[in-house]
């Protein structure tokens, strides 16, 4: 974690100001704790990585083997033992996602080259250079990446730890990363120029993660998705399609971008392996907040 990050981000129980308790450090925090000023949770940084989860145990609930992981990669025993009682309490194990998360790492990193992403960088390249921008689910932070090239300071959060660990490798003095879940997000009332959200309706209830960006964004949103909404119990509540996206975010007060008041069909290709690849058409929206056009 970088310094200049503690200025941005708040405890996701109680939005206070968060301190930190350095116990490994190079040229970012490698190790330590978040520490709420207000009520006094506690978050652990592991690799440079905050895990901004109210409480661990119910985050490794369904990631016991990540929890093992936590644990032989800290340096610090206070960490060891902080991530090793969470793991402790846990009461139900659940279906273990870890394995899952980790393969959709390597999926993400053999899908760079698709065409979506040129789309997304060409759409980006056109919009004015923001003081703070916010991707959330940026998974292993490609996209994140490339707006750390174009403004000023750029944050990308996502619930998948490995998706993070593989964003941090980079070299950006402005950009930084969290685990932390978009629904209870660490930013507290901070405002953002720009605010993303690429393919993650299907994952975060799409009403309350409209809510969420509309919110943060005093200026433009980013925000692209197939609606692929069949997915058994996973599948969230309220889905939204091409028509009903758009006047929902009208609905939140922004204007939809002319040139995309239309569907789009962007081409993304997940190359999921060697035989099998998932071909999506996919849907862009960029809007403007309406006080701010
Ligand atoms: C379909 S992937 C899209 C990744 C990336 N935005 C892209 O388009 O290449 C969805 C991502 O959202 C993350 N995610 C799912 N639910 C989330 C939540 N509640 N909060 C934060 N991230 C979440 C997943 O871990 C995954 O990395
Ligand atoms: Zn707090």
């Amino acid at each position: 974690m970088h310094q200049f990050s503690l200025e941005y981000v708040r405890c996701v129980n109680c939005y206070g100001t968060l301190e930190t308790e350095i116990l490994g450090q190079s040229d970012e925090i490698e190790e330590g704790f978040l520490v709420c000023n207000n009520c006094g949770n506690k978050y652990p940084i592991i690799s440079k990585i905050p895990i901004l989860y109210s409480n661990l145990t119910s985050y490794l609930s369904n990631r016991a083997q990540l929890g093992g992981y936590l644990v032989t990669r800290a340096k610090n025993v206070k960490i060891k033992s902080f991530v090793k009682n969470s793991l402790k309490k846990i009461k139900n194990s659940n279906l273990d996602v870890t394995p899952v998360e980790k393969r959709w790492v390597v999926t993400y990193k053999n899908s760079i080259k698709s065409k979506f992403y040129s789309h997304i960088k060409n759409s980006l390249n056109k919009f004015t250079k923001s003081g703070l921008v916010l991707e959330h689910g940026c998974s292993i932070g490609y996209v994140t990446k490339y707006l750390a090239t174009k403004h000023d300071i750029v944050f990308g959060i996502d619930q998948s730890f490995f998706a993070i660990m593989e964003a941090k490798q980079n070299n950006f003095k402005n950009l930084d990363f969290f685990v932390a879940n978009s629904l209870n997000h660490p930013f507290g009332e901070t405002k953002f120029g720009l605010v993303a959200g690429l393919n993650l309706l299907e994952l975060v209830e799409p009403l309350d993660l409209l809510d969420v960006l509309s919110k943060q964004a005093n200026d433009m949103i980013l925000i692209s998705d197939p609606y692929d909404f069949e997915r058994g119990i996973n599948s969230v509540k309220q889905t939204v399609d091409s028509k009903s996206l758009r006047l929902e975010l009208e609905k939140r007060g922004f204007i939809i971008n002319q040139n995309t008041k239309k569907p789009k069909f962007l081409p993304w290709k997940l190359n999921i392996n060697s035989r099998l690849h998932l071909h999506y058409k996919v849907d862009l929206i960029v809007a403007q907040n309406n006080k701010r056009s």
